[in-house]
């Protein structure tokens, strides 16, 4: 049994709030909107409240007579630490202007809830991978400048020109193309073009570069107001991106210099805390702003922005002998108590972290994770951590467990794991 008080399913009537949320949301709108509030400390509903405690203030729709099961795992998105992180960012800028990424759903953080905030930071841009994405963001009634990080397909030019979105250009006959969009529609489009200077997955080769001002200058109906590259290994390779910088500035003083783009970035979150600007009037953070650090000796600047959290759904002992989870690769070799907890691969828990000894926090202690992660459900050791009952919250990552420490387990990036986390997580905004 749920114990009352603790478990966003403390009754039943607070089984149908997180349900109705995710339900009308995809677990992203603040809980507020959905017509639900917390109980509590927390403040996911904009008043005092809880995500440990939720239950709905009015009762309506096919279910409101029955429990509708909650959310077994949640993001608690703390919108304040991302807010710090962006002032790092700037900080870091030196005065530069920042262009925000919100691509891959602000990095599993929400996309429209991300850019709403960061439309309201007054940001230079915001830094999408593709068109879906940009509507989406316009959808929200964000009106932020958008930059398409990603190429076009010829298909999608006539709306980009259309809701005057900023794409960088990778080759002559897509900026032909885009011209001849604007010149039908009677205006200039502003442009960026993207050279590739190392990453190898955009932009104009250094083999283009010779004669493609005097190419560019004959569309008339493109306004060349931005030039940009990619660092591949800012977090790896010292060396590689100091030359990678330098290659950067020979080809804006090829191309006119400075002075010809009214735009000039380059540096990703490793790229801003690691090395100098140089010619970068605009930086391109990504994952700092979700307080994470790709140059370790710079993560104490960043605030934890997503804390994972789930609950425990039951708890038994185990005799020795006893196998558990797929594989049965974990055997016990003593009477164990287990406690079963409601987040597995489905929400994004890396199914890779099994038999790597990783641990989630509940109550002030790390608890390992006993054989292999499933699709809803992982198991842990919680003997002698003293008293455990169902629905008692665990931190699987976050201020205690940092997601980096899950990464490494799962031998994977943080990237992908942010953005890994599945729409079935509610995402709660504190
Ligand atoms: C073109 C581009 N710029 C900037 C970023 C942000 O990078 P990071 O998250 O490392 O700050 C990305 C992310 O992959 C990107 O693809």
């Amino acid at each position: 049994m749920i114990r009352k008080g603790t478990a966003p399913g403390g009754g039943a009537a607070a089984l149908n709030v997180a349900a109705r949320s995710q339900a009308v949301n995809h677990g992203r709108m603040p809980l507020k909107q959905a017509g639900v509030r917390c109980l509590g400390k927390c403040r996911v509903s904009g008043v005092s409240g809880s995500c440990q405690f939720v239950r709905t203030i009015y009762s309506s729709g096919v279910n409101a007579s029955f429990p509708v099961s909650p959310p077994r795992a949640w993001a608690e998105i703390d919108l304040a630490a991302l807010g710090r992180n962006l002032q790092v960012a700037r900080d870091a800028s030196g005065g530069c202007d920042v262009m925000v990424v919100v691509k891959a759903g602000a990095y599993g953080h929400g996309l429209e809830e991300i850019s709403k905030v960061m439309a309201g930071e007054n940001v230079a841009y915001l830094g999408v991978a593709n068109v879906g994405e940009a509507r989406r963001i316009r959808n929200a009634g964000v009106t932020t400048p958008l930059y398409l990080l990603g190429a076009t397909w010829a298909g999608e030019r006539e709306e980009i020109v259309a809701r005057d979105w900023t794409p960088c250009l990778s080759t002559v006959e897509e900026a032909a193309h885009f011209n001849d969009l604007a010149k039908a529609s009677g205006k200039r489009l502003k442009v960026h073009l993207a050279v590739d200077t190392g990453m190898g997955r955009g932009g104009f080769l250094l083999a283009d570069l010779p004669n493609l001002m005097s190419s560019l200058d004959k569309l008339e109906c493109l306004e060349i107001e931005g030039i940009g590259s990619h660092l591949p290994s800012a977090d790896e390779d010292d060396e590689f991106t100091r030359k990678q910088i330098i290659c950067y500035q020979e080809v804006i003083e090829a191309l006119g210099g400075p002075g010809r783009f009214k735009w000039r970035h380059l540096l990703n979150s490793a790229g801003l805390l690691g090395y100098e600007r140089g010619v970068c009037n605009l930086t391109r953070p990504g994952l700092m702003l979700y307080g994470v650090s790709p140059l370790s000796i710079y993560q104490e600047k960043l605030s934890t922005v997503m804390t994972l959290k789930s609950r425990i759904t039951l708890v038994r002992t185990l005799p020795v002998g006893h196998g558990v989870s797929y594989g049965r690769q974990f055997v016990t070799t003593q009477n164990t108590r287990v406690a079963t907890i409601g987040i597995g691969y489905g929400d994004g828990y890396p199914r890779h972290v099994s038999g790597k000894g990783a641990e989630v926090f509940i109550h002030g202690r790390r608890c390992p994770i006993l054989g292999r992660v499933t699709m809803d459900q992982i198991m842990v050791d919680v003997t002698g951590a003293g008293e455990m009952n169902e629905g008692d919250e665990v931190e699987i990552f976050g201020p205690n467990i940092s997601v980096v420490e899950v990464a490494e387990k799962a031998e994977t990036i943080v990237w992908e794991i942010f953005t890994g986390i599945t729409p079935r997580v509610t995402r709660c905004y504190l």
